[in-house]
């Protein structure tokens, strides 16, 4: 598998936790130590709870490492969508939930250095379309300012761009140094199964009263449906040197055009994105459009991030399942984990603490769920599982895709990956791969 780093892991060392051993008890068990997990840990300490975090691998290994790191309310085109579906009242609850975690953000970034900085953030468009029109007036509707540009700073020409002024970036990992002191966290301790409020790994056993699955991809297949509902999306950035310095944070309404923000002296130039397991236009999309605008720049990280996709655009954030009220999850960031994350963090403290929440309804995983999109989301699945090929997926069987690309053997149908050797690299599979030789 071809090795990348970002630069928010060049530049940052997290500290190493223990391995589980033994059997132990906590208030509240947060499976996975990304953003989500973590700064669900660091709210619920604050609120008093007791709570432990157990990571399969490292924590902050996943997304939250390879992220572009945008705090924005400003998620594409998101709010004409929910309004539609879910009226304006939907739409609001979105919006004020984001708020309160950007809100939140920015807070704690003033007591840690971060490099968090306020930025405008823009969503462009490079034809004429009226769904950026749509989408500012769905806005306004629910009282988000906004400001819309004819032209802007970008190395092309833009038939309109929406400005939300106020919006923010910053250094993740920097971030989590920041919250981590105090956590109660155990790395490489992969949970195998969970029976009521028991986790199991293979070195011990955690007993909780409630438990948040925080796993990027939840994986207990049998309550919730997440598989059915979820798909992922493999994203793509490059670090550039020399190249431009935009003042604002950019992306383009269309769904894999190309998104741009500054860091420090380099630009985050994103975009190349696909389907997992399907072809995209990756790093060599990138390339060659930073060797076409700033053909003096130098490249100096590249690096790929993986993100759960709902199917209606909105985040899965509350109660696992019906039928499991002691199971909570975040999942399903859509690509915009940062914001989502602090939301979802916030959500469930009160949802835990409290037993309820009145606000964040618009995130309830059990919500109705469009018949269209469910059922184009199983055929796609459905068509995965006829193809016949030797190498299957040992989630549910899918056949695997090689990705020359990265290296690696992708599941087009939920998204898991393994490297050529079969280890496991991304969920919803629980378990490596038999694995085959590498193809060249
Ligand atoms: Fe579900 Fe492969 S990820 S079958």
């Amino acid at each position: 598998m071809e090795r990348t780093q970002s630069i928010w892991h060049k530049e940052t060392q997290l500290p190493h936790y223990p391995v589980l051993e033994g059997d132990t008890a906590t208030d509240v068990l947060i499976i996975g130590g990304g953003m989500a997990g973590l700064l669900c840990a660091y709210q619920l300490k604050w609120a008093g709870v007791d709570c432990l975090v157990v990571e399969a691998d490292r924590i902050a290994g996943g997304v939250t490492g390879n992220t572009t790191a945008k705090l924005t309310v400003q998620h594409g085109l998101i709010y004409e969508t929910i309004t539609r579906d879910w009226g304006r009242e939907g739409a609001a609850d979105y919006l004020r939930a984001n708020q309160r975690g950007l809100e939140e953000y920015r807070t704690l970034g003033r007591e840690i250095d971060c490099a968090l900085v306020e930025k405008p953030a823009f969503v462009y468009t490079r034809e004429e379309s009226p769904k950026l029109r749509r989408e500012q007036k769905a806005l306004e509707a629910i009282g988000c300012e906004t400001r819309w540009h004819r032209g802007t700073e970008l190395p092309f020409p833009v038939v309109g761009a929406l400005e939300m002024p106020g919006q923010a970036q910053f250094d993740p990992l920097r971030f989590l140094q920041g919250i981590l002191p105090g956590l109660d966290i155990r790395e490489g301790s992969t949970v195998r199964r969970v029976e009521g409020c028991t986790a199991v790994t293979d070195r011990g056993t955690i007993r909780a009263k409630q438990i948040i699955f925080c796993t990027h991809f939840p994986f207990v297949d049998r309550r919730g449906c997440y598989f059915m509902k979820m798909y992922q999306d493999r994203s793509y950035v490059l670090a550039l040197e020399g190249a431009w310095s935009p003042r604002g944070m950019y992306i383009d309404q269309k769904e894999h055009g190309l998104s741009f923000r500054r860091a420090g002296e380099l630009l985050l130039l994103g975009g190349g994105g696909h389907r997992t397991g399907r072809q995209g236009g990756g790093w060599e999309e990138l390339r060659k459009a930073a060797r076409r605008f700033w053909p003096q720049s130098r490249e100096v990280a590249h690096w790929a991030a993986q993100d759960c996709m709902t199917l209606d655009g909105i985040p899965y954030i509350g109660r696992y399942s019906p039928a499991k009220p002691q199971w909570y999850v975040a999942t399903g960031f859509n690509k915009w984990g940062m914001t989502s994350s602090m939301a979802a963090a916030l959500l469930l403290r009160e949802m835990v603490t409290k037993g309820r929440a009145d606000w964040g309804w618009i995130f309830d995983p059990a919500r109705t769920m469009k018949p269209l999109p469910l059922a184009a989301n199983i055929l796609s699945s459905t068509w995965g599982l006829l193809t016949p090929s030797l190498r299957r997926c040992p989630h549910l069987g899918c056949a695997l895709q090689w990705n020359p690309r990265e290296r690696s053997w992708d599941c087009p149908c939920h998204g898991s990956r393994f490297a050529f050797d079969g280890k496991l690299i991304n969920a919803p599979a629980s378990r490596d791969w038999g694995g085959a030789p590498e193809k060249k």
